[in-house]
């Protein structure tokens, strides 16, 4: 599929429907998906793998009642979907690049009668189109798209954590030979509260938050006077 990616706006690959189940603990779902959209024949394992381990909002979950939640970079919209079923009086906000992946996961939010999902197709102009401008996300959930390259997934992840509420958090999940550690790193230098919550088979899961010192001016931009 030369030329054609999974984060096209518009995949050229003809549509060729299938179905997937996704089975967490919690919930087991059956979701719809095309080519030309990212892991189409099974739930990606990171994926997994977050939607397994990142469950809840935090501790500061108290503070959020009827959040704000962001699945950056949907899909067809297993994350999106698990977290509006986890977190039936939130808003989840899904944005991605490729319409007929929003056009999926519209379709799979439908069909599980979640209509808390908000779809909504993200240009590089416009990275939160569909989202209004006052809307701060209580949680982040994403597998950010790698393969649009280090550079544009640290500003893309970036944009999104800078629309954290001020006890938000965000839960991504990168594989360690893709660049999970510089991004690690990255946020760390742009100076957001990184753990590396969990790594297995090759895939870190990180948690990011604010700083509690993130707001406050370098501690020598205003010296005391004598
Ligand atoms: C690794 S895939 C994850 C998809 C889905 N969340 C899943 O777990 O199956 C990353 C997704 O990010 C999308 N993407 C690429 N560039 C993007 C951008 N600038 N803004 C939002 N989403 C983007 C891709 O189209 C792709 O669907």
């Amino acid at each position: 599929m030369s030329g054609d990616h999974y984060f096209s706006s518009q995949p050229a690959a003809p549509s060729r429907p299938r179905q997937v189940e996704l089975a967490l603990p919690d919930l087991t779902m059956t979701l719809t998906t095309d080519a030309g959209v990212f892991s189409p024949e099974r739930i990606d394992p990171a994926t997994k793998l977050l939607l397994q381990e990142a469950t809840d909002l935090g501790p500061t979950a108290a503070e959020h009642t009827d959040p704000h939640l962001l699945d950056l970079g949907c899909g067809y919209g297993p994350i999106a979907l698990t977290l509006a079923r986890r977190f039936p009086t939130a808003t989840v906000w899904a944005i991605d690049t490729n319409e007929r992946a929003v056009a999926l996961c519209r379709a799979n939010a439908r069909a599980h009668g979640l209509d808390h999902v908000r779809p909504c197709v993200s240009t590089d102009d416009e990275p939160f189109a569909g989202v209004p401008d006052d809307i701060r996300f209580a949680g982040i959930w994403s597998n950010p798209p790698v393969r649009i390259g280090k550079a544009a997934m640290t500003a893309l992840v970036s944009t999104a954590l800078d629309r954290l509420t001020a006890t938000g958090l965000a839960h991504l999940v990168v594989h360690r030979h893709l660049g999970a550690d510089s991004l690690h790193r990255s946020l760390e230098g742009a100076g957001w509260q990184v753990t590396r919550r969990l790594s297995r088979r090759g895939i870190r899961l990180l948690e990011v938050s604010r700083r509690d010192d993130r707001d406050l001016p370098a501690p020598d931009a205003h010296p005391e006077q004598p």
